[in-house]
């Protein structure tokens, strides 16, 4: 039977070498301007190729690269802040509200988008404009979401060597896909092994600020949305100040937790050290601990071989309890419901 998701998986790497062949001319107005912040405004599967490009480039970008989940604009961004709207239905609301507040404090826009609404006023307002490849869905859509906004943001002079690091990432991908593919088995695929660690428990997955914080929420995300468990991230060190205490009660649901532990060898020293001393105390009081090395010569290779596993794994975790991984009823429904009579309103 066609699985659209393991294809979706499978091309990952296809989709990041692909985005080097879109069209990501940004008119002369977006160069060398002396931006305040770059602003990625984005929701949910559009939003988390932004958090990772926020942290790959933070040791170059020239201002900070945010990204921002909500609607309208925060009080400070003004005509200096670059928006980037980035949708893959075109359709989301909070990211149009995003947009039109971007239209009204007269920001420059990058709208990235497969289609609908935004992409309809992108046209219209004669905005930069990348279109992405439609049919999928958004979360499945991360090589293509990810790489045209650190490509847009190359092309205009904001950062540089993301075409060389995005070429060595899907190089990575290519080495590590044969692994994780449902055709090896379990005993030497990891993903499948995670997946099956998992089944009917909790995962609770950890990163470090700096380096692998957007890749343990990609993991959340990924178990909710394709396993349709709960799941939660945190990352060390604030975690050390607050959510290690919460681990004596209730017992019943501490004895079903994983702790996903995933490690970047450019984790500072520090951070490895808390993580072995927050993962010895806390380790006897739940079921199990899972540590997840990053492999990768570059840390966008590396953040991106984490979320190659943790997608993956998601996509199993989902097959193991007869689920379909690609549909997403409550998201819909939620959506539905929130716009249900709007044009009787209007
Ligand atoms: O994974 C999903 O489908 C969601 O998280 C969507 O990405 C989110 O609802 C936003 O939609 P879009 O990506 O089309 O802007």
């Amino acid at each position: 039977m066609f699985d659209p998701m393991s294809v979706w998986l499978h091309e990952m790497p296809e989709q990041l070498r692909g985005s080097m062949c879109l069209s990501i001319d940004l008119p002369p107005q977006y160069h060398h301007v002396k931006y305040n912040a770059v602003l990625i405004c984005a929701m949910g599967g559009s939003a988390i190729g932004g958090d990772i490009l926020s942290t790959a480039a933070a040791q170059q970008a020239p201002c900070p690269l945010l990204v921002h989940r909500s609607y309208g604009l925060p009080a400070w961004a003004d005509a200096d802040t670059l928006v980037c709207a980035v949708s893959y239905s075109g359709n989301t609301e909070e990211t149009l509200s995003a947009y039109h507040a971007a239209v009204e404090r007269g920001c420059l826009r990058v709208v990235i988008s497969s289609g609908g609404e935004l992409t309809r006023l992108a046209q219209k307002n004669g905005d930069a404009l990348i279109s992405v490849p439609g049919s999928l869905m958004p979360r499945a859509a991360l090589g293509w979401l990810f790489a045209s906004l650190a490509l847009a943001l190359e092309e205009i002079g904001l950062l540089c060597g993301m075409r060389k690091d995005i070429r060595a990432t899907a190089e990575m991908l290519e080495e590590m896909r044969p692994e994780l593919v449902p055709e090896n088995e379990v005993r030497y695929n990891p993903a499948r092994a995670l997946a099956r660690s998992l089944q009917g428990q909790l995962p609770l997955i950890w990163g470090c600020t700096g380096t692998t914080e957007a890749v343990a929420r990609r993991w959340k995300a990924q178990f909710n949305e394709n396993a349709k468990i709960p799941a939660w991230h945190n990352t060390l060190p604030e975690l050390d100040h607050n959510e290690i205490m919460g681990f004596d009660l209730p017992e019943e649901i501490l004895q079903r937790i994983v702790l996903i532990l995933l490690r970047d060898p450019d984790d500072p020293p520090r951070l490895q050290k808390r993580m072995d001393i927050t993962r010895a105390l806390v380790e006897s009081r739940i079921h199990s601990v899972v540590e997840v090395p990053a492999r990768g010569h570059d840390p966008l290779s590396r953040l991106f071989s984490l979320i190659y596993l943790g997608d993956y794994a998601s996509y199993y975790l989902a097959k193991g309890y007869g689920l379909d991984p690609v549909v997403i009823p409550r998201i819909d429904a939620l959506k539905s419901a929130m716009t249900a009579g709007e044009q009787g309103e209007a």
